[in-house]
């Protein structure tokens, strides 16, 4: 069990991975991600795991990517970064993926509710994806999946003004596919995961490929925004906003 991650298989075939760094707000360690990309790498080798779910803590389902390992990865090779190989895992999951939403859902925390086949949130969910913001550019196929999801214009909105979302607007645009009280959240993601895991597999997954459409496009977009974000990730206009982030000061320049 890897620290800030829990991962529990429970009867009918969920995996239910709950992100537990309360005092970040689960903001997403490399440690996190390496965890929550071997959950879904065993979950697709494991005939006993019929899906996924993803929970958070209460109010936090994650705050994103944690802002200081932005600083300290520029000086890495970002194509080994633990975000973006958890990133390309989740693209590719053959096990159906269920979100449960309470709290904020920042960055990672929105785009990764992009590639759950079912996704619920409480009224207490707060969607953002404040990439441009922090002068970053969108991830996990966000570019490509969410303009097809609530339009082209809705979606400028949502990725270059970092507009943030509630729940029902989220549930309006179809991102959501329903809104219900926190204490029944989890109870009912894994209600409707062990509902896909009792389904033919063959048939759910022949199923599953047809909805979500054209996988390659998203392996091009995915690619497409790494390197964007790997440049960006290095300018000092990205820098600044991490530091001033980590710092808890405006940015000079806004
Ligand atoms: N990376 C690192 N630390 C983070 C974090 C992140 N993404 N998000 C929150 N934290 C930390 C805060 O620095 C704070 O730490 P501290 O108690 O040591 O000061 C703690 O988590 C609690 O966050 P706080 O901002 O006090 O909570 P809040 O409820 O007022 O606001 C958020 C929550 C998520 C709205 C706010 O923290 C935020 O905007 N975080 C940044 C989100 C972000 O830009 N993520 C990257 C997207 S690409």
């Amino acid at each position: 069990m890897t620290e800030n991650i829990r991962i529990e298989d429970l009867p009918g075939g969920v995996r239910l991975v709950t992100l537990d760094r309360p005092e970040k707000k689960n903001a997403l360690t490399g440690v996190m991600y390496d965890a929550m990309r071997g959950a879904l790498e065993a979950a697709d080798e494991s005939d006993a795991v019929g899906a996924v779910v993803f929970a958070g803590v209460p109010g936090a389902f994650s705050a994103g990517n944690d802002i200081a390992d932005f600083v300290t990865r520029a000086e890495k090779a970002f194509s080994e970064a633990p975000s973006l190989r958890f990133i390309r895992q989740l693209a590719r999951t053959r096990t159906p993926m269920v979100a449960a939403v309470d709290g904020v859902a920042v960055g990672i925390g929105t785009t990764l509710t992009l590639h759950c086949d079912l996704v619920y949130a409480s009224p207490a969910a707060r969607f953002r994806m404040p990439f441009v913001e922090l002068g970053l550019v969108p991830e996990a196929a966000s570019s490509y999946l969410l303009p097809r999801r609530v339009g082209r214009l809705k979606a400028t909105e949502l990725l270059l003004l970092s507009e943030m979302f509630g729940a029902d607007q989220a549930e309006a645009l179809g991102l959501v596919n329903a809104v219900m009280p926190s204490d029944m959240l989890v109870e009912h993601a894994v209600a409707q995961g062990t509902r896909l895991a009792a389904l033919p597999r063959g048939a759910l997954a022949a199923s599953r490929a047809l909805i979500r459409g054209d996988q390659a496009q998203v392996d091009a977009a995915l690619q497409a925004e790494a390197e964007a974000f790997d440049r960006q990730l290095r300018t000092p206009e990205a820098q600044e906003r991490f530091q001033a982030f980590l710092a808890r000061a405006k940015p000079a320049s806004a």
